[in-house]
């Protein structure tokens, strides 16, 4: 798996999408796009990014907001309680964080509204610490890619797939790896109709070998 990251890493640096997000190391900047993409698409995303950085361009802007404003400048994104959640974390964040985005990871994954993939995407993209990132698509790329049978809905299977990902980024650029992933599961290992055909990384697919690309991964809620 070390030449899995090798060049999915490779693939990335050469291929990635130009993204504004992706052009800065602000841990702010990073956690509202994170929360704002937890839902909705890229595309969807961009404008409200722009628009919220601009009204709210640290925590302290966003803390001394009133929910009010924070809702209306929300508005068309739903998920209202990921707008809850930015200012409850920004107040905190000033009440015990003297108004500095926290660098510890254990303290990120304090805040409201951060799991742990937000946490480990800002580690990693923000301070470029080893964290593997695994949402959905992760979970279904490293499925795939390793041929695991296990149901992606349970947490041991989430767990048993996160520690794999975090050996397999050790001594390597974990904003790459975990951004590579994205961009692997958006341009090719699609839910529906993968395009293994064109997939740079299919060499290590153990799902394409056997032919169990539309059957990985294993996704059967309770
Ligand atoms: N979804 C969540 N974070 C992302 C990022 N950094 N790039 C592309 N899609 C994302």
């Amino acid at each position: 798996m070390q030449k899995f990251t090798d060049e999915l890493i490779n693939w990335y640096e050469k291929n990635k999408r130009d993204l504004p997000f992706r052009h800065t190391n602000d841990p702010y900047a990073i956690w509202i796009s994170e929360i704002m993409l937890q839902q909705t698409t890229v595309t969807a995303v961009i404008p409200y990014y722009y628009r919220f950085l601009s009204t709210y361009p640290t925590v302290k802007d966003l803390a001394n907001a009133s929910l009010d404003d924070v809702y209306k400048l929300w508005e068309g994104l739903g998920y209202y309680r990921r707008a809850k959640n930015l200012h409850l974390a920004a107040i905190k964040i000033v009440d015990e964080f003297e108004g500095i985005f926290p660098r510890d990871h254990t303290d990120i994954l304090s805040l409201p509204g951060i799991g742990p993939y937000t946490a480990s995407a800002i580690s990693s993209f923000a301070y470029h610490e080893e964290y593997a990132a695994i949402d959905g698509n992760a979970l279904r790329v490293l499925s795939r890619m390793l041929g695991l049978h296990d149901n992606i809905a349970q947490a041991k299977t989430i767990k048993r797939i996160t520690d794999y990902a975090n050996k397999m980024i050790v001594g390597k650029d974990s904003a790459s790896f975990n951004q590579g992933l994205m961009d692997l599961s958006n341009a090719y290992c699609r839910p529906k109709n993968p395009d293994c055909s064109n997939c740079p990384l299919v060499t290590y697919c153990q799902a394409y070998k056997h032919h169990e690309e539309k059957v990985l991964p294993i996704h059967i809620k309770k």
